[in-house]
């Protein structure tokens, strides 16, 4: 019986399938736009640090849990508790990673319109000639319209959609294969050219300097959920990903390459970021709108400016896209192995309920702006909600349950091929997810959210 689940379940090909799949969930928005204002707020270079230390000590370690609790039940996050745990309430954790996919695609999709529109720009010429306030409104008007960015919102679920209708193998593994090593390419072209502007020293100063007077409970609570919201962990995207990994993958190594392939992206950015930003006189506290309104700048002063901005945005786009099925695929596994519906259908009803929600984050600067809950909008609220409530507690207890529910043996099992890989650091990987992570985890939450005070 099991192996006629194994036999229909879509599964990735090859190694670097893998990586690449998994580093396209990783990588996204949440390197390039997302962590760049999240550190522009918090303090630049201590931010940094404290974030780096979360990707090594709980990042790694939960992505792993996460793909080898996937691989071993062969389901959706809901699926895989509900079988590893029968009868149990895991289950609920699995519900829990649907609800956040839900939120966390609705604003996903506001910038990824975002990025459809700036490739648009690019493709028109349409930052040419503008000075740095210029592009600023140029963003802020468009920012706070309606039918456009609604427009971009929609066909960029669309496409989602589209893919993700098509399957695993034959979409995402494909073209992440190709699309990935180019837009690393890119990166380091703009890194080169953003070191190079005058006065650009500054800005590196402000990303690698550590100002530990700046470190607050809310900064820490904040690199932690950047942390997991860049690396796709504590919703069970990676469960699901995990579901699809062959039994000869070394998922230590994918672990570790798709962790290191998504810091290194985090950091290339944020070297293509501030230092234009110092150099342009820009807030680097500007939020949201931080990379539309620096890169435009930067485009503006390079030799092939129009070429590069154009490839810029449609490569963030993509890899806002490689992202996005990633998130999309977690409800629609949901939606058809729990809910029997067919792939068809689960993907239009999936995309078609966010789209809507979506609506709201996107007008949350335009028609929806007096809209607010507790001073904050629906945007910021989805945001903040689930890179730092959410995924942060998905983290938490998927490895609580991976260290503590199931047997060792199980787990060793599934982490180390049935013996086949010598597992050296299984050890110290079972220390950290039932002692280290979850500790951790748990007081920087807690202490965040100002419950506990230190
Ligand atoms: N990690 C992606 C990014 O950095 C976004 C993403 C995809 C995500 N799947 C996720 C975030 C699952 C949290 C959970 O852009």
């Amino acid at each position: 019986m099991a192996n006629f689940d194994l036999g229909k379940r879509d599964s990735f090909t090859s190694k670097f399938g893998v990586v690449a799949a998994a580093a396209g969930s990783a990588v996204g928005l949440g390197n390039i736009w997302r962590f760049p204002y999240v550190a522009g707020e918090n303090g630049g270079g201590a931010f940094l640090i404290i974030y780096l230390g979360f990707i090594v000590a709980i990042g790694l370690p939960v992505m792993l849990s996460e793909l080898t609790l996937g691989r071993m039940a062969q389901k959706n996050p809901f699926g895989t508790f509900k079988k590893l745990a029968p009868g149990k309430p895991w289950f609920l954790v699995g519900l829990m990673g649907v609800v956040a996919a839900f939120m966390i695609l609705a604003f996903y999709s506001t910038i990824a319109g975002w990025t459809f529109e700036y490739i648009y720009n690019a493709a028109t010429n349409a930052f040419a000639g503008k000075n740095p306030d210029e592009l600023q409104a140029m963003f802020s008007t468009f920012q706070s319209s309606t039918f456009r960015p609604v427009l971009w919102q929609v066909i960029f679920m669309f496409l989602t959609a589209w893919i993700v209708v098509a399957g695993v193998q034959k979409g995402i593994e494909k073209y992440t294969k190709i699309l990935m090593p180019i837009l690393l390419v890119l990166i380091v072209v703009l890194c080169v050219r953003s070191v190079t502007l005058p006065g650009s020293a500054e800005g590196l100063a402000f990303l690698f300097q550590p100002d530990f007077s700046k470190i607050t409970a809310g900064v820490v609570l904040e690199a932690l959920g950047q942390a997991a919201f860049s690396l796709s962990i504590g919703m069970g995207t990676l469960i699901t990903y995990g579901s699809y990994i062959r039994k000869d993958n070394n998922l230590g190594s994918t672990a570790a390459q798709v962790s290191a392939a998504d810091t290194f992206i985090a950091i290339l950015a944020g070297v293509a970021i501030f230092p234009a930003v110092f150099a342009f006189n820009i807030d680097p506290k500007a939020g949201p709108g931080l990379v539309f309104e620096v890169l435009p700048n930067i485009f503006q002063q390079m030799a092939g400016g129009y070429i590069f901005a154009l490839l810029f945005f449609v490569l963030l786009g993509v890899a806002a896209l490689t992202s996005s099925i990633s998130v999309l695929e977690v409800v629609v596994a949901y939606f058809s192995e729990e809910l029997n519906m067919k792939r068809r259908t689960a993907t239009i009803v999936a995309a078609v309920a966010i789209t809507f929600i979506g609506l709201a984050c996107t007008m949350s600067w335009g028609v929806m702006a007096d809209f607010k809950l507790f001073g904050n909008s629906v945007f910021d609220i989805f945001d903040y909600t689930t890179a730092n409530i959410l995924l942060p507690l998905g983290a938490l207890l998927i490895v609580v349950f991976a260290a503590w529910f199931l047997r060792q043996q199980q787990l060793k099992a599934e982490v180390t091929n049935e013996g086949s890989l010598k597992g050296r650091l299984f050890g110290l990987y079972v220390f950290i997810i039932k002692f280290i992570a979850p500790l951790a985890i748990a007081v920087i939450f807690l202490n965040g959210l100002g419950i506990l005070n230190f």
